[in-house]
């Protein structure tokens, strides 16, 4: 799909790289011959993805544990990975998500989510952008939200505000650093088979199985859907491309918001036939 030198001599962070759709992310662009850092809370987790993409391709990757709710922690990060020299894409792709009905959430419970989705993705950004700015660098943000940070969700609400913000935070410093030459851009991806999402979202078969089927297409996303959208987003050759979200689920938020759109799946032949109009004598 893309030339093999796309990402050539480009330094990317991913936050939360070491899992699901960041690890997906971290392949594809070291393919593309990116250096590639990772970050996320399980060292462990990091060093066995730092192992087999660093193995399996032939781009750098480093990982460095960090949680980027701490800002200080976060700061630090960003200091030794521009000891190497300067990043020029950042992936806010960290989150962290679960099911439960909101009026049972504890302040904590919030605050879990709010902080690994909103603060952390404000903590990395400001990181890296006070240093962009100061030396005049040229750099690009791509931040991972989800389809319900337009349309909000009933029973995953610290994510849908957290995400939402995010939106808003990409929108807002698309203009405000635009003529400073940091591009701000966002995916919101519909549902993509990962364990992080899928066990704590969609935890049982038949959960999966109504999700899949409302889908127009009928199918999840796939990893490396994401991936491809995203290395096309953080490449020199979206570079007209600022400020904009783009979604990427089948086509699945449209057809919730659509006022006749189940009934797809619920008539059936008989019942659309009888919708048709009758024909009355006299008419052809
Ligand atoms: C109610 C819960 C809860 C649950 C945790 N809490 N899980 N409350 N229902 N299921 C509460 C706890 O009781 C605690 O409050 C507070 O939240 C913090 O919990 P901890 O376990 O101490 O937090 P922490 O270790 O920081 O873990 C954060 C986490 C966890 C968000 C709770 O799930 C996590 O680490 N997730 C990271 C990965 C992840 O979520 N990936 C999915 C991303 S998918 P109290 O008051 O008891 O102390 C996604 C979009 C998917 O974002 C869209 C699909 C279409
Ligand atoms: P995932 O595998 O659980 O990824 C989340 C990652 O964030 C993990 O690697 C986790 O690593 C890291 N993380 C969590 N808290 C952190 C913290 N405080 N500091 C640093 N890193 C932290 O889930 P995923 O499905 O790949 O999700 C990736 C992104 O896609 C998220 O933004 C999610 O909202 C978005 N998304 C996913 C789907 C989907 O269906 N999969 C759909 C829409 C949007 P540690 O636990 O080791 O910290």
């Amino acid at each position: 799909m893309f030339r093999h030198d796309l990402l050539q001599g480009k330094r990317i962070l991913i936050t939360g790289g070491g899992t699901g759709l960041g690890k997906g992310m971290a392949q594809r662009f070291l393919e593309l011959g990116a250096t590639v850092y990772i970050c996320g809370r399980r060292k462990e987790i990091l060093a066995e993805t730092e192992a087999e993409l660093g193995r399996a391709t032939k781009g750098a990757i480093h990982s460095r544990p960090c949680d980027v709710r701490n800002a200080q922690a976060v700061d630090e990060m960003i200091e030794t990975i521009w000891k190497d020299g300067p990043l020029d894409i950042l992936v806010n792709n960290a989150a962290g998500n679960f099911l439960a009905r909101t009026e049972e959430l504890s302040p904590r419970a919030f605050e879990a989510v709010i902080g690994i989705v909103l603060v952390g993705t404000i903590n990395v950004t400001m990181a890296c952008a006070r240093r962009w700015l100061n030396h005049g660098h040229h750099a690009t943000v791509l931040n991972i939200t989800t389809t319900y940070a337009k349309t909000g969700s009933a029973y995953v609400a610290p994510s849908a505000v957290s995400k939402a913000g995010v939106e808003a935070l990409t929108r807002s410093l698309a203009v405000e650093w635009g003529n400073r030459g940091i591009r701000m851009n966002a995916i919101a991806p519909g549902p993509i088979p990962t364990e992080g999402a899928f066990s704590r979202l969609l935890p049982r078969p038949e959960l999966e199985k109504f999700a899949k089927d409302r889908n127009p297409l009928g199918r999840f996303g796939t990893v490396e859907e994401l991936a491809n959208l995203a290395a096309f987003l953080v490449s020199d050759g979206s570079g007209y491309v600022n400020g904009d979200v783009i979604t990427m689920d089948g086509g699945e938020w449209l057809q919730g918001a659509g006022e006749f759109s189940a009934l797809g799946r619920m008539l059936t032949e008989a019942e659309w036939a009888a919708l048709k109009p009758r024909k009355t004598s006299g008419s052809d």
